[in-house]
């Protein structure tokens, strides 16, 4: 069983600078939602309760977001105001939070294994924010617990993307399962086209053994001087299997402001129907 995930939100958000100067860009919102929230809310869906998330300076609004606020919800307590709270209450009733800092931005393997003493020994899950997936009735995470629960190894999301791009994502090579299932032969952190194995890229979603934080020990720093995921994984892919998925929904690259004004009009459009479809359904009951 899959019980826990990882949020590495330490990063700065330098793409979103001058906004993230003083908030941490996790907490950018997608409507009224900020992004971290949505990760959780998918974790949540996929039966996973433990959250662990490791933060590094300015980023203690996502504690207090993930917390009370006594003064607020005494102000609005008993006005109609009070259901704007409700979903992030919800979440705090049926989470358990947990924290720690990256002291040094030494890349995604790195902000991995800081989370080490909060995740333990067992399988863990991992959602990078600012991908935001998005499947009404499946959520992308939950498809990848049912493959971890089949295959118990660790799995990274892949999508198909344009060969021009991949010098923005870990690419793979693989062989293919079964329907949308790889394992993986090759991975790549941010090749240039002509150099990448495929037009596989992985997105924000893994799940991870535990054996994957001694490899992560044991990496040397790769792609801009950093420690990847990526490069563990490879390692991990030479004496255990490691699979790519190639889920089935939307994601939206809410790193980059074109990608975060596509979500922000998809999630937009999405309540505007919801709420045209409810008031049909209100008109014909009456
Ligand atoms: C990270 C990973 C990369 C992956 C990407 C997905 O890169 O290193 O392999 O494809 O996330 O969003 P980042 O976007 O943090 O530079």
């Amino acid at each position: 069983m899959v019980k826990k995930c990882l949020f590495p939100a330490a990063g700065y958000g330098t793409r979103f600078l001058p906004a993230t100067k003083a908030m941490p860009k996790e907490m950018l919102p997608i409507l009224n939602k900020p992004l971290i929230q949505y990760g959780v809310e998918e974790a949540l869906s996929a039966g996973i309760d433990n959250m662990a998330v490791v933060t590094g300076r300015g980023k203690r609004a996502i504690e207090d977001h993930f917390d009370i606020s006594y003064e607020l919800e005494h102000q609005i307590r008993g006005t109609d105001k009070e259901r704007y709270l409700a979903d992030i209450r919800d979440i705090i009733d049926n989470c358990t939070f947990s924290y720690t800092r990256q002291i040094e931005m030494k890349g995604l393997g790195h902000a991995i294994l800081t989370g080490e003493p909060l995740i333990g020994n067992q399988p863990f899950a991992v959602i990078l924010a600012d991908d935001l997936c998005y499947e009404e009735k499946d959520p992308i995470l939950s498809q990848m617990v049912r493959m971890y629960e089949k295959y118990r190894c660790s799995i990274v999301a892949i999508e198909e993307i344009d060969k021009s791009q991949t010098n923005k994502y870990g690419i793979i090579a693989g062989k293919e399962i079964e329907e949308n299932l790889f394992m993986v032969t090759n991975m790549v952190e941010k090749p240039d086209p002509k150099d990448a194995p495929s037009n596989l890229a992985i997105i924000g979603r893994y799940i991870l053994t535990p054996e994957i934080f001694d490899i992560l020990r044991n990496t040397k720093p790769g792609k801009g001087g950093e420690i990847q995921i990526t490069d563990a994984l490879l390692t991990q892919s030479k004496t255990s299997m490691v699979l790519a998925y190639k889920f089935k929904g939307r994601r939206f690259d809410c790193g980059s402001i074109e990608g975060f004004v596509e979500a922000t009009n998809f999630f937009f459009n999405l309540v505007q129907s919801k709420s045209i479809k409810k008031k049909e359904e209100n008109l014909i009951q009456n």
